[in-house]
């Protein structure tokens, strides 16, 4: 493991989210396919500190198993801290102090509901607060519009002497343009001690980790201010509008990074990335395509318009277009679609073929084959080079139970077959058309289920007499001269 960076993170997730009018705990909304808590924590590791603490409180029977599903998937331990009333930032703080005792490197604090927030900004911040060997530094932001924040408060020599929230805010202070961002580097020990000095003596009654600074300050340590440089990169979520636009600003991350990655992407504001999926060089996305999960489209892969993948692996240079698909792997040099709905364990093999109107389930499809029209599929294994006709039906449910279709190599099965599993079609086989194959097919024999077609001459004439059909009927005859 690479060296930690001497910090701990605090990451605060215990508030209500009222705003959000959700029976999901707010920091669990997610966008780019990820929670907010998840985007803070991960950001919150991509400095290596020395500990991680989520703090939890409201609805945090939902929380915590988020925050231990994202310890795994970090591969890290996520100290958790309850905050059982929510008495302000500055007992939130408190709170997460408690799994770090007298913990004497520098207490980064964030906010799990600022889901933009990158891991370089933190670093920043931390290496600000340690070259100005301050015991407190505030991420600033300058915002044109300040309203709600607190504003950071300057003396005449430009150093920072206080947070002043706007509740608590003079008309004068109202007008100060650098505000509070939430996020802070602390010096352990002058934290520690200063917590112990807060009050509620304010406009909320709350205590308030902005409280700190002047503190500190009073008691002669060095107080600063680093301004990020980007201000939406703070934007906070507080309700639904703001989710859509922090997710749409995390999505042109994830679209333009898979542009800088060699990808084109035809319209980066109809095409939606998640935040963990891998896409190639050489790769052509088209409008409406949202790709979610694990997907990962190889080199040269052209995707879309109007598909959506999840958990889905595409092939080089294969092609996947109007397609619905989840959990499925598509071979190289593939083709998919349109109109095509790819259910979980669907594998199509390289240079296989999933055509117009096929819907397909725990069905692997050999190299080269090809399920080309209107077809289910489900609970099947299929060859190499066979060819499976349109309409055709992999009866894989008896109502009761699933049973499974196998289908050999440089088969030709015919239009209209329903394989009645679970059944098995030899190497070579053929099928005609419209046959119901409820018994093994040998390799290399035909199946033939079908009665000699009768023909009752003039039938139509005599039971449907002057329809369009009888007198088109009559018609054709008189011009045959009969
Ligand atoms: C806080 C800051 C303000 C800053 C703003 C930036 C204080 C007093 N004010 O204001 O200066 O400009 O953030 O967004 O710190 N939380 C808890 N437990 C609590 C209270 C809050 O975990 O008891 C968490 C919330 O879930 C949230 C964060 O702390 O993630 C901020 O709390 P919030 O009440 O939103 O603070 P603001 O009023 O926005
Ligand atoms: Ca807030």
């Amino acid at each position: 493991m690479s060296t930690r960076t001497p910090c701990a993170v605090i990451v605060l997730a215990a508030g209500a989210g009222t705003r959000m009018k959700s029976a999901t705990q707010k920091t669990l909304h997610a966008i780019g396919g990820r929670s907010l808590l998840s985007h803070s924590l991960h950001a919150a590791e991509g400095i290596n500190p020395e500990h991680l603490v989520a703090v939890v409180g409201h609805q945090r029977d939902q929380v915590i198993p988020e925050v231990e599903r994202v310890a795994e998937e970090l591969d890290r331990e996520v100290l958790q801290a309850v905050q059982e009333e929510q008495n302000g930032t500055g007992d939130a703080v408190a709170a997460g102090l408690r799994p770090i005792p007298e913990y004497e490197g520098t207490v980064i604090v964030t906010n799990a509901d600022v889901p933009l927030l990158r891991a370089e900004t933190i670093q920043a911040l931390f290496d600000a607060h340690t070259t100005a060997s301050a015991a407190v530094t505030v991420l600033s932001l300058d915002l044109n519009d300040p309203t709600g924040y607190g504003r950071i408060v300057r003396n005449d020599a430009g150093e920072v002497t206080e947070i002043v929230e706007q509740k608590d805010a003079s008309e004068e202070q109202k007008e100060i343009t650098e505000v509070n961002s939430g996020v802070f580097a602390f010096d352990g020990r002058v934290l520690n001690h200063a917590l112990t000095q807060l009050n509620t003596d304010n406009a909320q009654g709350e205590l308030y980790i902005t409280d700190v600074l002047a503190i500190a300050r009073r008691e002669g340590h060095t107080v600063g201010a680093h301004l990020a440089d980007d201000p939406r990169e703070l934007a906070g979520v507080n309700n639904r509008v703001q989710l859509a636009a922090a997710g749409k600003e995390f999505n042109r991350r994830t679209v333009e990074a898979a542009m800088l990655g060699g990808a084109t992407i035809i319209d980066p504001e109809t095409t939606f990335i998640g935040v963990n999926v891998v896409i190639g060089q050489d790769v052509t996305i088209h409008p409406n395509t949202q790709l979610w999960g694990a997907t990962h489209i190889s080199d040269g892969a052209v995707i879309g318009p109007d598909t959506t993948l999840t958990d889905v692996t595409v092939g080089t240079r294969a092609s996947v277009i109007r397609t619905q698909g989840e959990r499925s792997t598509i071979g190289a040099d593939a083709t998919v679609g349109p109109f095509t709905y790819l259910r979980p364990h669907t594998v199509l093999g390289t240079g296989g073929k999933l055509g117009g109107f096929v819907e397909s389930k725990n069905a692997t499809i050999g190299a080269g084959s090809k399920v080309p029209h209107l077809t289910y599929i489900g609970d099947a294994t299929v060859g190499e080079e066979t060819n499976i006709g349109a309409s055709s039906v992999f009866v894989n449910y008896d109502g009761v139970n699933k049973h499974h279709t196998t289908i050999g190599d440089h088969c030709r099965t015919g239009s209209d077959t329903m394989f009645v599993a679970p059944v098995t079609v030899g190497d070579g086989a053929y099928t005609g058309a419209g046959t119901v194959v409820t018994d093994d097919v040998p390799a290399g024999a035909l199946a033939v289920k079908e009665g000699k077609q009768r023909v009752i001459e003039g039938w139509v004439e005599k039971k449907r007499p002057g329809t369009p059909a009888a007198e088109a009927a009559q018609r054709a005859r008189e011009k045959e001269g009969k």
